[in-house]
């Protein structure tokens, strides 16, 4: 079989800084995987080639590279499963940097393996040297499948948080995490689910379901990063903004059989977050602007009450926390949406009482012309507002005065 290798080249060290495509044609055997290839190609045609490999059985997790844009383990993806029109493109993994051609720089992945302190540290005192701290045949059960990790970072080159988010700490490690919250020799739990509650940590995934995929071993990291998040609010770490949005988010579905879009990001941000509640307001008007304003009032979505009934089978399962069961469509009606609405309302009412005759009495005679901006008038309203608020300064005549200043 004739197949054409497509593969990505860098070279620090030449005068070309940019990456290349180079082709390679190589004759393969049908049984021959992507690594038989790259080999072939380096020690046979070009020699500068760099790439890493070493056991070339699936189990040390040195070779993941791009295979045809996905990340796959080059020893175990076989040629004539994935050549497409006697071609095969060849990449680096992704979200790390370059070393040279297929060979990434690991220092970030390895960093953020060791801030999860990827060790057991056991509960009670030591037991006797022929002794062993023993764990339940159910529990390893469950830690097998993601101790079968092996380190390869297939799942990180395709994560789609890592690509605009670095910081993130990532699946495999978010999965390493999961290997030792839920091994029950462990006691360091709570610390351990307390850092992942913090910027970076189990609550930035999207939920993309690319690592799951892209996984050789079937560890599914995105499950096990949805575990950490159960056992996180299980164990009472319920007021951040990740446990905040799910929680609202579940509340929502469960009674109004929909995502309640003007609740949600209230909840999750938090009801008496002022501050953040303000900067949501720019983005209100936007989707006031562009039609896309989530209904004010509730209403009656068809099929509400199957939801609630997949709801009720599902509660008699599970253990989960308490949830926040208060009227989403009531919290609705506080989101930044409502109250931009609430505010432009606010505002026309006050040019129109501007307009009136009631407040003629107190216009400087700048304003009394009606050759003032509108933006000139906003800033009246609030020279008033603020006079009007100062008891040492209150009254209309001092509201005149601080406009008259105003305009000199
Ligand atoms: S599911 Fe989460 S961790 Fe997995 S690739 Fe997507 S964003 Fe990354
Ligand atoms: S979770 Fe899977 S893809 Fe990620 S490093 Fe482990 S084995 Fe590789
Ligand atoms: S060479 Fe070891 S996993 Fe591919």
């Amino acid at each position: 079989m004739e197949v054409t290798l497509s593969v990505k080249r860098f070279d620090p060290d030449s005068d070309q800084h940019s990456s290349y495509n180079q082709d390679y044609v190589v004759e393969m055997e049908e049984s021959a995987t992507v690594l038989d290839g790259l080999i072939k190609v380096r020690e046979e045609v070009d020699g500068t080639l760099a790439l890493r490999c070493s056991c070339r059985s699936a189990i040390c997790g040195s070779c993941a590279m791009r295979v045809n844009g996905q990340a796959r383990l080059a020893c175990n993806t076989k040629l004539v499963d994935i050549v497409d029109s006697g071609k095969v493109v060849v990449e680096p993994a992704g979200n790390m940097e370059v070393v040279k051609d297929l060979v990434v720089d690991f220092s970030p992945f390895w960093d953020k393996v060791r801030d999860v302190k990827p060790w057991l540290d056991p509960e009670g005192p030591d037991p006797d040297p022929d002794q062993e701290y023993l764990a339940s045949n159910e529990a390893m059960l469950d830690l097998a499948g993601v101790m079968a990790c092996i380190m390869c970072g297939a799942c990180v080159s395709d994560c789609t948080v890592l690509e605009v988010d670095p910081n993130f700490l990532g699946p495999a490690a978010l999965a390493k995490a999961y290997r030792f919250v839920a091994d029950p020799r462990d006691s360091d739990d709570e610390p351990r689910l307390s850092d992942l509650n913090e910027y970076g940590g189990m609550w930035d995934c999207t939920r993309c379901m690319q690592c799951v995929e892209v996984c050789p071993k079937g560890v599914d990291p995105m499950g096990r990063i949805m575990s950490l998040r159960d056992k996180a609010m299980a164990t009472g770490y319920t007021s951040t903004y990740g446990a905040r949005h799910s929680m609202a988010f579940t509340n929502g579905v469960r009674q109004e059989g929909r995502v309640d879009e003007l609740s949600l990001p209230v909840l999750s941000k938090g009801v008496f977050n002022i501050v953040e509640q303000i900067k949501m307001i720019p983005l209100g008007i936007r989707a006031q602007l562009a039609g896309k304003r989530p209904p004010i009032l509730p209403h009656k979505n068809p099929g509400q009450e199957n939801v609630r009934r997949i709801f009720n089978r599902l509660d008699k399962h599970d253990n989960s926390p308490d949830r926040l069961e208060i009227p989403t469509a009531i919290i609705g009606l506080a989101s930044p949406v409502v109250l931009t609405f609430v505010a432009i309302i606010a505002f026309l009412i006050l040019q129109f009482y501007w307009n009136s005759e009631s407040v003629s009495g107190l216009k400087p005679d700048a304003y009394q012309s009606g050759s003032v901006e509108p933006f000139t008038r906003f800033s009246y309203f609030h020279n008033c507002f603020w006079f009007y608020c100062d008891p040492e300064t209150s009254g209309s005549e001092l509201v005149v005065n601080s406009n008259a200043e105003a305009e000199r």
